[in-house]
């Protein structure tokens, strides 16, 4: 179901329109619809009804704390991967019990409030971690409980930079050597060894690597029981993807199907960390536009959005799809560019899409996930407000920067003051 629709010719959140908010806040904005999260939530977990599970929304694609505590409110856990977001995590009052710690490089820091909040699991990545948290665990008179990230070494067939299920990637422990590391780990006074990990990539459109990664999973759960090593939990990641232009994504059924038909009848608690599935398609970035121009070969519309407030199209080549607030039958082959000085600045190039003159508004879509979490100040540009709706209604859930905001945390070094 979409949720960002025409009603009378002008583009929709739920039944809210864009445009009102654009005239009241200004742009770009992001805005992401309250009902898209609930729905997308709502089917991904009850694909696994009946089961044990938790599903832990994975921060990184959409950390806002207002989306965070909505999410929180529906019963969903959190992936996180720096303190950062265990910060953000527990101020949206997601249950730490609920909240699994992922990353190659913890610091010992990060490892001490994680382990302060009493989180459900880290989700360790190597040997030296292990230690690590062991020790951590030890001077705070805790006990860490502990997955270890299989490195199942499965394609996941997407792009190469969200890939992280391959031997050559630096995720995880490789599945071959790994139950070695799970008997070292089980060796530790103050680690509980309760889980495996895997999360083989994002943005994938295909069920059979995840049903390949579930089945070499589950051989080494029984593998590591056999050990005397009792597993209760087998978090999968993330990874599913969603539509940007025309791929068929896999229905929640299917996925479910997938790996619950690799899990059959194990006794297991399952986690899983969906990130974009859920996120991807609540929210577009809305943006003006400022100029229009004609190279004689080409022409451009020039917006008011940049790749500091949406990196994926210049960073990845990444397709997001690109609309008009107002309907109109013109149509024009164009690039889409911000005011950034580099030629990478585009969202969107030779593209067909709908002719909006100066002052008009484009809705770029699939915003959600990657979106504002990957903006930057580049520039000296201020980021983005970020709006929730809820039906007819919607919410500031981040303010646009101000130029403070930029200078707040720099200072003049006292040499140069005075001058
Ligand atoms: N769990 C772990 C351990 C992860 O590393 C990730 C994503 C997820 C879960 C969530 O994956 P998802 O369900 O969203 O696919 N910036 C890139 C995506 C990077 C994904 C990194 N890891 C993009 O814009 O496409």
């Amino acid at each position: 179901m979409d949720y960002f629709t025409y009603q009378n010719g002008t583009m929709y959140c739920e039944d809210t329109s864009l445009e009102q908010i654009a005239s009241e806040i200004g742009t770009p904005f992001y805005v992401y619809s309250a009902k898209s999260f609930t729905d997308s939530f709502n089917t991904f977990s009850n694909a696994f009804e009946g089961r044990e599970r938790i599903i832990c929304f994975a921060v990184k694609s959409c950390p806002n704390i207002g989306i965070l505590s909505l999410l929180a409110s529906l019963g969903a856990g959190a992936d996180i991967v720096s303190g950062g977001e265990l910060d953000r995590a527990l101020k949206a009052g997601i249950n730490p019990q609920k909240i699994v710690f992922a990353g190659v490089g913890k610091t010992r820091q990060e490892i001490h409030e994680a382990l302060e909040a009493g989180i459900l699991m880290f989700n360790a990545e190597s040997e030296q971690e292990l230690d690590v948290l062991n020790d951590e665990a030890r001077k705070l008179g805790k006990r860490a409980k502990i997955a270890i990230r299989v490195n199942p070494n499965v394609d996941p067939k997407t792009h190469p930079y969200i890939s992280t299920g391959l031997k050559k990637n630096k995720f995880g422990i490789s599945v071959e050597t790994v139950r070695e590391q799970f008997r070292y780990a089980a060796g530790l006074d103050s680690l509980d060894v309760e889980g495996v990990h895997c999360h083989i990539g994002s943005q994938l459109t295909d069920v059979s690597p995840f049903a390949d990664a579930a089945k070499i999973m589950v051989s080494l759960i029984k593998d590591l029981r056999a050990d005397g090593i009792n597993i209760k939990y087998l978090d999968m990641g993330g990874g599913l993807g969603i539509t940007y232009k025309d791929e068929t994504v896999p229905k929640h059924e299917d996925y479910a199907k997938a790996i619950l038909d690799a899990v059959g009848d194990l006794d297991i608690t399952l986690i899983f960390e969906p990130g974009r599935n859920l996120s991807g398609n609540a929210g577009v970035l809305v943006t003006r536009v400022l100029y229009t121009k004609d190279s004689g070969t080409k022409h451009f519309k020039v917006v008011d959005a940049a790749m500091n407030d949406l990196a994926r199209p210049s960073l990845y080549d990444a397709y997001h799809g690109i609309k008009p607030v107002y309907e109109t039958e013109n149509r024009i082959t164009c690039d889409v560019v911000g005011p950034i000085c580099e030629t990478g600045d585009f969202l969107a190039r030779d593209r067909d899409i709908a002719d909006v003159p100066v002052d008009g508004l484009y809705a770029v879509l699939s915003a959600g996930a990657y979106g504002m979490s990957m903006a930057s100040n580049y520039n000296s540009r201020p980021r983005a407000a970020e709006v929730l709706v809820s039906g007819g209604k919607y919410y500031i859930i981040r303010r646009r920067e101000t130029y403070a905001d930029l200078t707040g945390p720099e200072s003049v070094p006292a040499f140069l003051r005075n001058r």
